[in-house]
């Protein structure tokens, strides 16, 4: 989803590279030194993850080793090249136990698989790449992937009433916004680690209250706790991530979710 999105930010002003997972797999340190070795871009810019957050319960090791050990392969072969790695990670790496917007420097905490790989990841970046960009993100939805909105709407189209759980917060962020400001940092040449979501905060129920309201669909939402639909991984309940680098150093911060998400909305339609 995201790595479509960049593709389409990016195609204005840079020569875009683009690689699916069958034409270079991250979890082979050979193949991502040969590749890069060979191209030499300016900047790597992964958006190649294990996203299957209730999968990677079961399968730790395998979502350890696309987003840990594919984070290290990447940084170590951007490092060599002289390359700069800029990659993404998530809200899901810390707990959810604050009430306000987490810090880029904020304690972490990661209560699931998928967080803790995604965070052994960052520190590998940290650790192997001089010149790296490490951007967390949450609640992605856009084109190219089914996100959130798209599940509701596909529920929606079958029931009269669908359930949405109220105990998690966090910032809906659509992935062409996000693709957007992805640009502008690696125009300004930005390091270290950014949060960047759009504006704005709600529940999972609110988030589909709204997008029903926007799509003028009647349908009953009632709002449930994530206990409800025993899934195998925990989120956490509080996830917002305050966009406070952003605003340090004076980069207009994404607009609020509603606009963004009405903006969805009305492309597919
Ligand atoms: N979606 C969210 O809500 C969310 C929230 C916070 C952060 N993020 C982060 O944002 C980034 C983009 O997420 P997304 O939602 O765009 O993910 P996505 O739609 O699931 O795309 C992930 C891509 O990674 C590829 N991939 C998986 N294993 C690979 C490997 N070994 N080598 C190369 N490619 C591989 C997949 O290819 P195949 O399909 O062929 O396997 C897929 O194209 C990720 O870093 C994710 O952790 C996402």
């Amino acid at each position: 989803m995201l790595g479509q999105a960049l593709c389409r930010a990016f195609a204005q002003g840079f020569e875009v590279v683009a690689w699916r997972s069958a034409d270079l797999d991250i979890t082979s340190p050979a193949e991502v030194r040969s590749k890069i070795a060979q191209i030499r871009p300016d900047w790597i810019v992964n958006a190649a993850a294990y996203t299957d957050v209730d999968g990677a319960e079961a399968e730790a090791v395998e979502a350890c080793k696309v987003n840990a050990l594919g984070s290290r392969h990447l940084a170590l072969a951007a490092n060599e090249a002289g390359c700069r790695l800029l990659s993404y990670s998530t809200d899901y790496i810390f707990d959810g136990e604050s009430r306000t917007p987490y810090g880029e420097s904020d304690r972490v905490c990661p209560i699931n698989q998928y967080g803790r790989s995604k965070w052994i990841g960052e520190d590998y970046i940290r650790t192997f790449c001089r010149r790296h960009l490490i951007v967390r993100t949450s609640w992605l939805y856009g084109p190219g992937g089914e996100g959130f909105v798209d599940t509701m709407l596909r529920l929606a189209a079958s029931r009269p009433e669908v359930e949405a759980v109220e105990d998690q917060v966090g910032s809906p962020t659509f992935s062409l916004d996000l693709a957007a400001k992805t640009k502008e940092l690696v125009e300004h040449d930005r390091r270290g680690t950014y949060h960047v979501t759009n504006s704005g905060q709600c529940s999972k129920y609110e988030f589909a209250c709204r997008t029903f309201e926007l799509c003028s669909l009647h349908v009953k939402v009632r709002p449930v706790p994530s206990s409800r639909f025993h899934n195998p991984a925990a989120r956490p309940s509080y996830s917002v991530l305050g966009n406070h680098r952003l605003k340090q150093d004076g980069i207009p911060l994404l607009r609020p979710w509603q606009k963004a998400l009405a903006d969805y909305l009305e492309s597919k339609q």
